[in-house]
């Protein structure tokens, strides 16, 4: 939890000083895609809006999944200087629309006919009081697992299809004095590999009576006792360097043969493309197993602020490159993420990408389609932070299985 606060303080200096200089034809964007690939898939969108005239003003605040950078955002709002643009997810979206804080986007979406190519699942945080109020990146999902091909090759291991082959192929590598599971100890990465977990474990139906209902009983379940065995398991098995680490330096473990498996979502893969690997050959991408027919699933989104009156003429602009199908595509290929159109090609995805956009589709029709609770798509940011308390204390040795449970179900009545 440390990583949680520090350097805030430090943040909202550097973020407010280099505000100041935004002139009008800029758009001042809050981010926090500060990682390599990150980083290359954020120049596409900078350079497509360059090409227009639009200058960019770029506001990273480092942090996977994005805490600090919302802490930054509040203390920017509250300081009366909302920044143009701001990556958001989820809830938090709608949460600031309810807040009146940010801009109608529907005359551009009506000119562009963003209601008939967007996923409903998506416009379901798009969208508030029938007001288009931010525009969809991209759709990534959280229950992936990123493999070092020839670390599994060496010690003879299939890609596992079960919880049980998993943890086999687990214990073959801890045999053979290879790190089997690199993993960055923050809470939201915890966060991340418990939704893969849950629904590993559990299935959907314990995923969206726990996580999306709230429900006490399923919180309070066997099969939640279990996954939070689960997890114990995969404490067992990471390096004693763990804590603290950034997301993509436990990519780069797996990158550079040093762990065999990360379970982490699709942005891993940009970490890998940007390291000029290629799946299939140096790398493998697989849902979690036993989540191979569900997707957890979080979609980045721009939310517009509300600069005192209309949509500009930049922000409209920003808003109409994001959604473009040709950016859709370039962006997301870079990114490791798939299209929040449903109308873009997959032919420039390659295998993991390819996979990602049918599993996503398939997931949608068949009602295996559910909101990421480690990045905010299941329950409001309450809920979400008192979930990451519970589940990265278990992780770090501070509860048993059987005292997490009792404690995500306190935590969850009091947060709700
Ligand atoms: C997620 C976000 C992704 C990725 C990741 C790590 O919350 O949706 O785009 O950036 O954090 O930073």
């Amino acid at each position: 939890m440390k990583n949680r606060k520090t350097g805030i303080a430090g943040l909202i200096a550097a973020t407010s000083l280099a505000a100041g200089a935004a002139t009008a034809a800029d758009v001042e964007v809050l981010h926090w895609w500060t990682s390599g690939g990150e980083a290359a898939a954020l120049n596409v969108l900078k350079q497509d809006l360059e090409s227009q005239g639009i200058g960019w003003l770029d506001m990273p605040v480092a942090g996977g999944g994005g805490e600090q950078a919302m802490t930054v955002l509040r203390a920017r709002v509250t300081a009366g200087n909302a920044p143009t643009a701001v990556q958001m997810l989820g809830f938090d979206i709608l949460d600031w629309a309810k807040q009146g804080a940010l801009a109608d986007l529907n005359e551009i979406a009506a000119q562009e006919g963003w209601d008939a190519v967007v996923p409903g699942a998506l416009q379901a945080f798009a969208k508030h009081d029938g007001k288009w109020i931010s525009a969809p990146v991209n759709v990534h999902s959280t229950n992936w697992v990123w493999a070092n091909k020839a670390v599994l090759d060496a010690n003879g291991i299939a890609v596992p299809q079960t919880w049980e082959e998993f943890m086999a192929a687990v214990n073959a590598l801890a045999a053979a004095g290879v790190t089997p599971i690199a993993h960055g100890g923050q809470a939201w990465q915890e966060a991340t590999v418990f939704d893969a977990v849950v629904m590993s474990t559990g299935g959907p139906d314990l995923y969206k009576a726990a996580f999306i209902d709230l429900d006490e009983e399923a919180l309070g379940s066997d099969a939640m006792q279990e996954a939070f065995d689960r997890m114990a398991f995969i404490r067992a098995n990471v390096d004693e360097n763990f804590s603290g680490r950034d997301w993509n330096l436990a990519t780069a473990m797996v990158i550079n043969g040093e762990a065999g498996f990360q379970m982490m979502g699709d942005w891993a893969k940009g970490e890998f493309l940007n390291a000029g690997k290629m799946p299939g050959t140096d790398f493998l991408c697989f849902r979690f197993p036993g989540t191979q027919d569900q997707v957890t699933f979080n979609a980045d989104q721009f939310a517009m602020f509300d600069q005192g009156g209309t949509v500009s003429k930049e922000q409209a602009a920003l808003a109409s490159a994001i959604l473009s199908p040709s950016f859709q595509s370039a962006f997301n290929v870079v990114k490791g993420s798939v299209p929040a159109r449903t109308d873009v090609s997959d032919a420039d995805f390659d295998d993991c990408g390819k996979q990602g956009m049918k599993d996503l589709a398939a997931a949608a029709s068949s009602g295996n389609l559910f909101g990421s609770m480690a990045h905010g798509h299941a329950s409001p940011a309450s809920v979400r932070n008192a979930i990451y308390d519970v589940v990265t204390a278990h992780f770090n040795g501070e509860f048993d299985s059987a005292t997490a449970v009792q404690e995500l179900v306190d935590a969850v009545s009091i947060a709700k």
